[in-house]
């Protein structure tokens, strides 16, 4: 079972790519691209948004992610995030950052467990845009605030 939607089409591409510009616009942060250091090749995002539901959690800011396949299992993801949670806490001042996911991923949620994130089952949510029924909609809820980061195991 994978956890990508079908690819974009080239309208709702551009209609991303603005969209994360605003972001860095209008917030300071966003999805910023995943380059490999060797080569320079973006291999995806990682990044900061602001959730655009009412949940128990929010108003919040959350971090995510979205890798090429053929470079999944390497670490870079939890490498990119480190960056990203540093920055969120050194120079955006951040108190907390969040991360979800539909339960059943556990690879993102192997990337929140890598960068120190901590899962509280009573934070369990049921993800307000997707269809009562559908089989993503039953969402998990990592958590790391800014005293605890850079304390990874
Ligand atoms: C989640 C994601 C960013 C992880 O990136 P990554 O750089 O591969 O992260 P890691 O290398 O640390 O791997 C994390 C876990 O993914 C799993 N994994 C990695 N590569 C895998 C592969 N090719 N096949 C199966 N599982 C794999 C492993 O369980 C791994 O945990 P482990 O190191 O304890 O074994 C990537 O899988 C992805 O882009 N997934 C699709 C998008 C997505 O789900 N985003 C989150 C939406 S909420």
């Amino acid at each position: 079972m994978e956890f990508f939607p079908s690819p974009l089409t080239l309208d709702q591409t551009r209609s991303l790519v603005s969209r994360i510009g605003s972001s860095f616009e209008e917030k300071g942060f966003g999805l910023w691209a995943a380059e490999l250091k060797t080569t320079g090749e973006m291999i995806g995002f990682i990044g900061l948004s602001v959730p655009a539901f009412e949940a128990p959690f929010t108003p919040c800011v959350e971090i995510g992610w979205r890798l090429s396949p053929t470079h999944w299992g390497k670490g870079l993801a939890p490498e990119g995030a480190q960056r990203v949670l540093e920055f969120a806490f050194r120079e955006l001042g951040l108190p907390e950052i969040v991360s979800f996911t539909s339960g059943l991923n556990q690879k993102s949620r192997r990337v929140m467990e890598k960068i120190g994130m901590v899962y509280n089952p009573r934070d369990d949510f049921e993800h307000p845009l997707l269809p009562e029924g559908h089989w993503l909609r039953p969402h998990v809820l990592y958590r790391i605030r800014k005293e605890t980061q850079g304390a990874v195991p």
